[in-house]
């Protein structure tokens, strides 16, 4: 079975992992300061603070800029439930704008109709690897004095008109959760060129710590350890090479998907460099094979595939307990639900093994189509 995600991990995650055990420092050290300069240095930011994971990586960016109870925050129905739920943590309330169908990001459109005087946020997901219109959103962020905040925990390396994700916002948050294009295990990072964001962080990231043992606000312990930041470090060398294995792998399924009816393969705006966290094709209503008959023969047949997601944020039980719909419908975010499937693009699927995914949908919708009855043509 090739799986839909998998991490790729080599001997020289073994032997940083093996240094840092061996050095005795295992929680915050220099392993942890050494991915922090790097990875800054490769987004091409001011700062970069290590955390616990991407999760807290939101958390504590929306913390530091003050975001808390009778807030509003704009963001996407459509994504990992950790990024609305950070802005319900802050005691803030979600405000779900609709997605572009092309990008599944948010709709700088859908956006603006939404902002009211309790506006104080815009969270843009670069959803599956893919950067969202951020030009737009920064100027609707200044337009009404917004925060503009990047969740980049799909998007390591991808890049918005030259730049890259992690630096177009005023911060950022990563995941190096396992199956992430980079990973450290769990982690994540805050990037942002703001020296009061890096430093809030920094101290709620580790009990409102100032100084050693002088604690000056409520914070938590959501470090980085030195085992993480030393796989990290490795893996950062390697982004670039398995981002490009990646594309490569959404090349060749392309080629071959773009001819095959039922089937939208993912598009890449002239603007963006996508990354392919996931290979997400929609499954349309011309399809002769639903979504799931779909990804069911696919296993069948050895392929692993996933829903990401198969929900909007609002139709997730919680978020309908609380009452917190789309305000103006999110018919694209729910549609994209029904419609979208994960293909394994990974660095470690091969060429071939790529084609032969591609080739077997092909080959699957056909024996549907053949298989289904003809409609009658009339006459
Ligand atoms: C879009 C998005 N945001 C946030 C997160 C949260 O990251 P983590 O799992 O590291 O807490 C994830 C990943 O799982 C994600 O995909």
């Amino acid at each position: 079975m090739i799986p839909v995600a998998r991490p790729f991990i080599g001997e020289e995650e073994l032997e940083a992992v093996a240094r840092v055990l061996r050095s005795g420092v295992l929680a915050h050290g220099p392993e942890v300061e050494e991915f922090e300069r790097e990875f800054a240095e490769y987004v091409g930011v001011d700062y970069a603070v290590a955390v616990s994971s991407g999760t807290a990586a939101l958390d504590l960016i929306l913390r530091a800029y003050g975001v808390g109870p009778g807030d509003e925050v704009i963001t996407t129905p459509f994504s990992f439930v950790a990024t609305a739920n950070a802005i319900l943590h802050q005691g803030a309330r979600p405000v779900f704008a609709d997605i572009d169908p092309a990008t599944y990001n948010l709709d700088p459109e859908r956006v603006v109709e939404l902002v009211t005087s309790r506006t104080r946020a815009i969270i843009a997901v670069h959803l599956y690897g893919h950067p969202a219109d951020m030009r737009p959103l920064r100027e609707i962020a200044e337009d009404h004095h917004l925060v503009l905040i990047e969740d980049a925990a799909q998007a390591h390396g991808a890049l918005y008109a030259g730049r890259r994700t992690g630096s177009l916002g005023d911060a950022a948050a990563f995941s190096f959760y396992a199956t992430k294009n980079m990973t450290t295990g769990e982690g994540g990072m805050v990037t942002t060129n703001d020296r009061r964001v890096a430093e809030k962080v920094r101290m709620h990231r580790d009990h409102g710590q100032a100084a050693k043992y002088l604690h000056v606000e409520l914070g938590y312990n959501l470090r980085m350890t030195s085992i993480a930041a030393a796989i990290g470090r490795v893996q950062l060398r390697k982004l670039e090479w398995m981002n490009e294995r990646r594309r490569e792998n959404a090349r060749t399924m392309t080629g071959i998907l773009s001819r095959v009816e039922g089937v939208e393969p993912p598009v890449e705006m002239p603007w963006a460099r996508h990354v392919y966290h996931q290979y997400v094709v929609r499954v349309t209503p011309e399809a002769p094979l639903g979504r799931d008959e779909l990804a069911e023969e696919l296993r069948r047949r050895g392929i692993g595939t996933a829903v990401h997601y198969p929900r909007a944020i609002p139709d997730q039980p919680l978020y309908r307990r609380l009452g917190i719909d789309c305000p103006r419908g999110c018919p694209e975010a729910r549609r994209a639900a029904r419609e979208v499937l994960s293909l394994p693009v990974h660095p470690g699927v091969t060429v071939d093994q790529a084609r032969w995914i591609a080739e077997t949908v092909e080959e699957v919708l056909r024996e549907a189509g053949e298989r289904r009855p003809r409609r009658w043509a009339g006459g």
